[in-house]
């Protein structure tokens, strides 16, 4: 079986199997939140799947690097590193809304490699424990959900799909996304913000989603579900069809075939071009007086 010739997915997906476990005790015990800033939330969930997924790759593969959300900085010199989310979705989290998961990528790093290049991604393993589904890849070996194989969707354009997108959680009048989530929502079947970057990436992968973008990520939130998509046969730039890189911030994924359209409409927006008017709260609100005052 293609499974058994994976080299890092059966080891790494029982310890995001163990972490999922206890994010889901302790979604149903409930947790108390604390905050990073702003909106940026964290708890005792966070933390503990963080330890534990970090002792857990630390034994099974001794000599790989860890770089998690929560602090964890370790062996970054090594030429193997997983980028660990231990629990995506805080906020889904903290306010009893079920969507979130556990996201770990592995990237190679040859030798030489400046701090600030990238390697290639060659695992990744996103769980949500909630549905018990885990997401798996390797480089060169295809994706799988659950053990089967898993493909991106055949819908050939935007007006036909289905889209998700994510808000940073910090400086937030700093971000024009809001703009993108309306007019995507006018020329597509709709927008889902979920509020779990990493499981909108695998939700792409699995042709649940035909797109996904968010202008703010981290490289945890990322690692993974890009590589999901790309072997799930999905498309992975930034805005502009320049490559993804761990640290570009920006993503914009996609099932392939609507891709340039999506590229297409980011130009547009960025310079201003084409957008479509939409009522404002004060017209709407004159029209709302009208109808009332005809029928009072
Ligand atoms: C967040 C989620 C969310 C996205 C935010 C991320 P966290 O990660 O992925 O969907 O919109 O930008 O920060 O804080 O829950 O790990
Ligand atoms: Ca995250
Ligand atoms: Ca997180």
């Amino acid at each position: 079986m293609l499974t058994q010739e994976w080299l890092w997915v059966p080891k790494a997906s029982l310890i995001a199997r163990e972490a999922g476990a206890r994010l889901r005790e302790f979604f149903h015990q409930g947790v108390e939140t604390e905050y990073k800033g702003d909106v940026d939330l964290v708890t005792v969930a966070d933390r503990t799947s963080e330890k534990l997924i970090r002792e857990r790759l630390g034994a099974a593969f001794p000599e790989h690097g860890i770089y998690g959300e929560e602090g964890t900085r370790e062996r970054l010199g090594a030429e193997f590193r997983w980028y660990v989310d231990p629990l995506d979705g805080t906020t889904n989290f903290t306010h009893g809304f079920p969507q979130f998961c556990v996201s770990m990528g592995l990237e190679q790093r040859p030798a030489g490699l400046a701090p600030d290049q990238d390697g290639v991604m060659v695992a990744a393993i996103i769980y949500d424990p909630l549905r018990d589904e885990l997401y798996a890849a390797e480089r060169g070996r295809g994706a799988r959900l659950n053990g089967k194989p898993m493909r991106v969707s055949r819908t050939p354009e935007l007006a036909e799909a289905l889209v998700g997108t994510g808000f940073p959680s910090s400086k937030r009048h700093d971000n024009p996304n809001v703009h993108f989530y309306q007019e995507f929502t006018l020329r597509s079947h709709g927008v889902r913000r979920a509020g779990s970057a990493a499981l909108d990436l695998a939700f792409v992968a699995a042709g649940r989603l035909d797109a996904f973008w968010e202008f703010k990520l981290n490289p945890w939130d990322t690692a993974a579900g890009v590589l999901l998509v790309q072997e799930a046969g999905g498309q992975v730039t930034g805005f502009s069809g320049n490559s993804f890189r761990l640290d570009s911030r920006e993503v914009l994924a996609s099932n392939g075939l609507i891709h340039g359209e999506l590229m297409a409409l980011f130009d547009d927006m960025f310079a201003g071009r084409d957008l479509a008017p939409i009522l404002t709260p004060q017209q709407f609100a004159a029209r709302r007086a009208a109808r009332e005052a005809k029928t009072s």
